[in-house]
């Protein structure tokens, strides 16, 4: 039989994308949830997302208005970094940036008390690069989720060399517990799943700067020739291009590998501000009904 899970309130630190679905599946699961952000304008966006997630479910009759309105209660929401003094887990969801999480989590250390887990749901950084930047290494775990997060049902699990093995089964526990499916992940960047994506959503930005062809051919042909529910394009465009971008320089930075090498034109788009779906523009303008592909 498992261990009664000791886990009722959960902090999630960034409520962009990622963040936003793991609040909103935390609170959904039943758990006390308390969500940080950096302002009050990034703080009311996020609390925007996940109203507006909660109202969609209600309206395709996945949630009841009572499961919703009982979910909503349970989120608070703040700019304070202290207001998470009282977790029992807290997940960070910020840019993808080693010295932010780390400046996060030092902070962190000094405010929760001794029996909190930290988790970061980093792409591509090593969890081991902010454990080693706490007291409590040993407490420390990755939860990757994926996008969207109330979606996919994956969780990555990661443990490093310092990770005891009840601060893993807590944290293994805990994602089953808000309905995922974990599996256990050894600390590399890119874990599992990131080794092998990266290089494919990196790889068709090289097929489009060859000029194999055009980004809505290329994804057409991924999506109906290999099945794949979104081409490569509509992939990036879901993760955020900044933050594809970053992923790639990590990784790069990791194995010194071309194939997660970031292509120029990568760059190039996120220089232009196009950062995806999340700004209104990435490889296709999604301001319209449908996406439509812009100039690269
Ligand atoms: N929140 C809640 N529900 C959502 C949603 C969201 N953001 N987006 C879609 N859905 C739901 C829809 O409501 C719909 O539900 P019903 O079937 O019950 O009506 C269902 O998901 C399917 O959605 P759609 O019919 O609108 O569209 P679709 O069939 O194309 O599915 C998708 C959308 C689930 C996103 C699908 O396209 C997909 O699986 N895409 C691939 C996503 C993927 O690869 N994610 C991983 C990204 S990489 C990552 O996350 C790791 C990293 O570190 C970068
Ligand atoms: P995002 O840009 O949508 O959101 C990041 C949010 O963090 C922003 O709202 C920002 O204001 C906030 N933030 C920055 N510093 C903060 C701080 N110190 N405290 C509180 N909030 C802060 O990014 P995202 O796509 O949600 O990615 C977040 C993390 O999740 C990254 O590490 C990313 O690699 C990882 N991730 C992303 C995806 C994806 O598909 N986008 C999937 C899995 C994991």
């Amino acid at each position: 039989m498992e261990a009664k899970l000791d886990i009722k309130t959960v902090g999630v630190v960034g409520c962009g994308l990622m963040g936003s679905g793991i609040a909103e599946i935390a609170a959904k699961s039943g758990f006390d949830v308390v969500v940080r952000e950096v302002d009050a304008g990034a703080l009311e966006a996020g609390e925007k997302r996940i109203r507006k997630s909660l109202d969609k479910a209600v309206e395709k009759e996945k949630l009841s208005a009572e499961d919703r309105d009982a979910a909503w209660s349970r989120l608070s929401f703040t700019t304070e970094v202290p207001g998470l003094a009282g977790c029992d887990i807290v997940i960070e969801a910020i840019v993808e940036s080693l010295e932010a999480k780390n400046e996060l989590f030092t902070e962190l250390d000094g405010l929760c008390g001794e029996g909190t887990i930290f988790a970061s749901n980093t792409s591509s950084l090593t969890i081991t690069d902010m454990a080693a930047a706490t007291q409590r290494p040993d407490r420390f775990v990755g939860l990757h989720f994926f996008n969207p997060v109330p979606v996919m049902k994956l969780v990555e699990v990661v443990r490093t060399i310092a990770t005891s093995g009840e601060t893993f089964d807590r944290a293994f526990a805990f994602a089953k517990a808000l309905g995922k499916v974990p599996i256990a992940a050894k600390d590399n960047s890119g874990f599992v799943v990131n080794l092998l994506l990266v290089p494919y959503m990196l790889d068709a930005i090289r097929q489009l700067e060859r000029g194999v062809a055009s980004v809505e051919d290329i994804d057409t042909g991924m999506q109906l020739g290999c099945g794949y529910p979104m081409g490569p394009f509509v992939l990036c465009d879901f993760v955020g291009i900044d933050t594809l971008y970053r992923i790639s320089e990590i990784m790069f930075e990791e194995y010194r590998e071309e194939r997660y090498a970031p292509p120029p034109l990568l760059k190039r788009i996120v220089t232009m501000g196009r950062f995806g779906r999340k700004s209104g523009k990435g490889f296709y303008d999604w301001s319209g009904d449908k996406p439509v592909a812009l100039p690269v």
